[in-house]
């Protein structure tokens, strides 16, 4: 070719890394793994292949876990946990800097590998990917440097397993292990049986580095070897990313087991483009968005709504520049798509394609290869919103586009989802952005950009994409628990009947508590409660299924609350802390008629206490600023999560309520509770205080009656977005279980106490909220 030839089609030579040191090292390994187990690798056994998806070359053999392995991996950890714990803090950010080090130094090496194994571009798996996986075991290093002194109530969980996808084999790596490790726990990760290669170089660099053996356990194979982790009782973690199907299995299958949970799963997400945008950077920002990774990115900017004004110019500049993506060689540098991962996944891409029969169809038009595992870049126009590919994640290189005339029409498209992982948008008034970004219920919102990510910056989602963050203090905070220890909770239950005795001359009949209202059962059945010396105090109902639905209902038509300000909320908290001071004698009664204790004045007063520490909190709550390194900011913001179902403590009939009550409202969630069951009666007193305190209708929301009959309905709910439960009956696998429907938010206590006189009510805040990381990149 001449250099004038060069200079008419700006065509670029293939520009392809030398593989030779990667393959020289799987020689070096005899091309064929064992599982990484107590610090050495073990024999390989029955094997299944490691495939270059762009050459169908087989790179390696693996060896598919047996159940032995996978105990002998978890022995190794639990026994390597208690010291590596003990190293403290700053003993463990040693080893993490020189983990980051050695990521550093073999860089090219890893990029190789990734790249090989994956088919993702080289220019991906060494700019961002290897990069991005040394950033986080250098912040973790320095969290650990710093746990001590953030986080000096909380200790280590002990052993995590960790699953992940193929789609970021060694990133999804380091984003499990840095701060698993950095918290003090030990782990068994299992890589994803398609890309498992540079899990298996990690291990090597963690015995380079010296790391204890037993820290760090990996074990290769496929769903049935995540099972295996899943399940085994020797673990007290699972953190997984991958589908959102695989998500929900592991949530019902570790419901009840008392094991802690994060999930990362899938997601649709909108990218949105305002007609005041950059159309040119936007149109650049989609193939960061959708063409970054073949589109396997589970926070891909995949469902395009673009503004209907300028729809039409829009998607003639996004046509001309996909024809231009260069789709080839993973190893060429000058490579914008690369392989998809396996055949499998083209065959999965390509029916779910086939399969749609609306709008128009393009193909970029990019010299496709002849073999290996390619899909063009491919965008289908003129969708509407319950179209199939709207709604359903390809993960493959496809963008699907519908319009949007207001921005009211966009919000309210980019919330249609069973998702809610990230969301895109581009505008260039700042007042649309600010306006728009709180509204999208998402985790992550990226404002003129797309796929950012960094360590400090919180990752995770809503809905269907799961829960739990991944980067920043609350991904560290995921892999600890308390340090003091919780006691069992026995059973609390309600006096017999007694023989009648004297009776409050007033009946009061209490109901339930529904949308500002009092509301009879829809049953139509109560229950007697009766004081220690047998008198009767009065009935409480009992709530069922459609009760319960009813109080949703209410709670989802309250949605105004979490639009109000933190200093109106707090108001409102003190006003009802004024009520109930002003009743406090009459609420002490009360409970000790119903507990048979006197407790209750102390109780009251605590009640208080946290009404008045909740109001304080609910304009400081604050989100921060995440020190990421780029011209911009990412701002984690604090949002309400929403509804919240709650059953409340047996043993504190009013203090149970209160505590869960009033940070939750603080923060401008709306609440079901579900009151003590033996002791409901101070929770119905409670509505008068409600009804004098200004909380409009529908924001507290209270029923009485069977903890066990009440949790399903209520875990269940699908307009209910997180269940916590301090019943004294055991509701953690029912809930749990319950919740796997659409995935919702848990919080339960296995039957253990709860301190309620522990004024510090972080936890309960921390619970209450959801992080939203809004990116702002600074720049004209
Ligand atoms: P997957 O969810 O089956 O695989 C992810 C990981 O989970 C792998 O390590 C796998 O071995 C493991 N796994 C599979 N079944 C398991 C089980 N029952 N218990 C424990 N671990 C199990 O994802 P797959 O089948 O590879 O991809 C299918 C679709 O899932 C993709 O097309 C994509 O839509 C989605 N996906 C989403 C990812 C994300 O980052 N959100 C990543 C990978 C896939």
């Amino acid at each position: 070719m001449t250099v004038k030839e060069i200079f008419e089609t700006m065509d670029y030579g293939p520009a392809p890394e030398s593989a030779i040191e990667a393959l020289s090292w799987l020689v070096d390994q005899g091309d064929c793994f064992g599982q990484f187990i107590d610090g050495q690798f073990t024999a390989p056994g029955t094997s299944f292949d490691a495939i270059n998806p762009a050459t169908g070359d087989v790179l390696a053999h693996l060896t598919q876990a047996t159940p032995e392995d996978v105990e002998a991996a978890v022995a190794a950890a639990r026994k390597a946990q208690p010291k590596w714990e003990g190293l403290g803090g700053p003993g463990r950010a040693k080893y993490l800097y020189a983990l980051a080090r050695l990521l550093q130094k073999h860089a090219r090496l890893f990029a190789v590998l990734e790249t090989l194994d994956s088919g993702k571009p080289i220019r991906e798996a060494r700019d961002i990917d290897v990069p991005l996986a040394q950033r986080h075991f250098y912040y973790h290093a320095g969290l650990a440097q710093l746990i001590e002194v953030e986080l000096p109530d909380q200790r280590a969980l002990g052993v995590c397993g960790q699953i992940i996808p193929w789609n970021f084999p060694l990133l999804m790596l380091a984003w499990k292990v840095a701060p698993a490790l950095a918290a003090g726990n030990t782990v068994v990760l299992k890589p994803a049986e398609q890309t498992s290669l540079t899990a298996l170089l990690f291990a090597d660099i963690c015995r380079q580095a010296g790391l204890p053996r037993g820290v760090v356990n990996i074990v290769t194979g496929d769903g049935a070897v995540g099972e295996m982790i899943i399940t085994h009782p020797g673990i007290d973690k699972i953190a997984f990313t991958g589908s959102t199907e695989v998500g929900r299995k592991i949530r019902a299958a570790t419901a009840g087991s008392g094991k802690s949970l994060t999930l990362e799963l899938g997601g649709k997400s909108p990218y949105i483009v305002f007609e005041d945008a950059d159309l040119d950077s936007a149109v650049e920002g989609l193939v960061d968005a959708i063409w970054f990774n073949q589109g396997q990115v589970c926070c891909a900017g995949s469902r395009l709504l673009v503004q209907e004004s300028v729809a039409a110019p829009f998607h003639v500049k996004l046509r001309a520049r996909m024809d231009k993506l260069r789709v080839g060689n993973p190893l060429d540098k000058c490579t914008d798509i690369g392989a998809l991962v396996s055949a499998e996944q083209l065959a999965r891409v390509t029916g779910m394609v086939a399969a749609n029969g609306t709008g128009t169809t393009h193909r970029a038009a990019c010299d496709m290869p002849a073999a290996g595992c390619f899909y063009p870049p491919t965008l289908i126009t003129g969708l509407t919103p319950s179209d199939p590919l709207m709604q359903e994640e390809i993960f493959g290189p496809v963008l699907v586009s519908t319009t949007f005339r207001t921005p009211a029409e966009a919000v309210q498209l980019a919330n249609n989802s069973r998702y809610g992982l990230a969301a895109t948008l581009w505008t260039e008034n700042i007042n649309t952005a600010l306006d728009i970004a709180p509204k999208l219920a998402t985790g992550v919102v990226w404002v003129n950009a797309a796929n950012l990510f960094d360590a400090a910056a919180p990752f995770g989602g809503l809905r269907e994409s799961g829960f739990g963050r991944e980067g920043g203090r609350e991904g560290l905070a995921a892999y600890t628990r308390p340090r003091a220890h919780a006691k069992p909770l026995a059973p609390v239950t309600a006096m017999p009947a007694g023989n009648g005795g004297p009776v409050d001359p007033i009946d009061r009949t209490p109901k339930l508590y529904i949308g500002g209202k009092q509301a009879r059962p829809d049953g139509g059945s109560s229950q007697a409660i009766w004081s220690k010396a047998g008198a009767l105090l009065g009935h409480a109902p009992i709530a069922g299924r459609k009760d319960v639905r009813n109080a949703v209902e209410a709670a989802q038509a309250a949605a105004g609350w979490a639009g109000t300000t933190g200093h109106l909320r707090a108001q409102i908290l003190y006003y009802i802390a004024e009520n109930l001071s002003a009743r406090a004698e009459e609420f002490a009664h009360r409970i000790d008629a119903m507990t048979g204790k006197r407790h209750g004045a102390k109780e009251v007063d605590t009640a208080i206490q946290h009404l008045f520490t909740a109001a304080a909190w609910a304009d400081k709550w604050d989100g921060r600023t995440a020190s990421v390194p780029l011209r911009g900011m990412a701002v984690a913001l604090k949002e309400p999560v929403g509804i919240i179902g709650a059953f409340c403590a047996d043993e504190a009939p009013l203090l149970g309520l209160v505590t869960v009550l009033a940070p939750a409202i603080a923060l401008g969630n709306r609440v079901v509770l579900t009151a003590s069951e033996p002791f409901p009666l101070a929770a119905t007193d409670f509505y008068q205080i409600l009804d004098t305190s200004d909380v409009p209708a529908g924001v507290v929301n209270i029923l009485t009656g069977p903890h066990a009959d009440l949790a399903g309905p209520l875990a269940a709910h699908l307009g209910v977005d997180a269940v916590w439960s301090f019943s004294s009956t055991d509701l953690s696998a029912k809930i749990e279980h319950s919740a796997a429907g659409n995935l919702k938010r848990t919080w339960v206590n296995n039957a253990q106490a709860h301190d309620w006189h522990n004024p510090d009510l972080r936890p309960f805040l921390e619970q209450a909220s959801e992080i939203k990381t809004v990116w702002l990149p600074y720049g004209a």
